[in-house]
């Protein structure tokens, strides 16, 4: 036994192949079995799949770096729950692709900012934050008012999201109606439709 342990500590590359196979075991035992529990792989009862106009507003939020100082991550701690609601379960984010939890918070977390205010707060704190908030420093985003949506690419993000992701839409027709009511609304109504169903799901 002595002589075994030895061998190891003498042996920087055994050591380090034996370190390897420790860790990835231990990440294995770890990670294996959430893949096959359902509460971190099916959807929480009461989640919708985004619509036209909130999947168009999801974009715009990643195209504007909203994560990049709003997490949307409510961690199991009372100081979090107090503040934002109910903690984050997986059963949430299974139709996310990719994933907009954070790190950064600049901002408060807003995985629960749906119903929270009106459309019109968010309208006009999106344009400039310090008319709502004067210690904000958020930065204003008053081209999202005047950009329109032509819904060209809508339809083909909804299919990506069915076929390839296993999201619950339904057909082409189905899909394709409800992107007809989303050409010609602001990119601003689409943003905001997003911002309001964020965490409504989980009752
Ligand atoms: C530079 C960092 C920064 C960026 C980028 C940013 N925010 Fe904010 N946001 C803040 C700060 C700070 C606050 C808190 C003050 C306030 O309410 O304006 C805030 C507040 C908010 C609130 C109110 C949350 C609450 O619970 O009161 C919403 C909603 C929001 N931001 C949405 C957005 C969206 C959507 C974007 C992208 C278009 C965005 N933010 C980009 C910093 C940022």
């Amino acid at each position: 036994m002595k002589l075994n342990h030895e061998l190891v500590e003498k042996n920087v590359g055994l050591m380090a192949i034996l370190m390897v196979f420790a860790i990835s075991l231990g990440g294995l035992v770890e990670i294996v079995p959430l893949f096959f529990q359902r509460e971190t792989t099916e959807p929480v009862k009461g989640l919708k799949p985004y619509t036209a106009l909130q999947m168009e507003g999801r974009d715009i939020y990643i195209r504007e770096g909203c994560s990049g100082c709003h997490s949307q991550m409510i961690r199991p701690f009372r100081a979090e729950t107090e503040r934002y609601g109910h903690y984050s379960v997986a059963g949430e984010s299974v139709w996310e692709h990719p994933f907009l939890w954070g790190s950064k918070r600049t901002g408060p977390d807003l995985a629960r900012v749906g119903g929270r205010y009106s459309d019109e707060w968010h309208r006009r704190h999106l344009l400039n934050p310090r008319d709502v908030v004067p210690e904000s420093n958020m930065p204003g985003y008053p081209w999202l008012d005047k950009n329109t949506l032509d819904g060209e690419l809508t339809l083909k993000k909804l299919q990506v999201f069915r076929d390839s992701f296993g999201v619950p839409y339904g057909s082409d027709d189905e899909l394709k109606a409800d992107v007809a009511t989303v050409i010609g609304k602001t990119e601003m109504e689409a943003l905001i439709a997003y911002l309001q169903v964020l965490g409504t799901a989980l009752k």
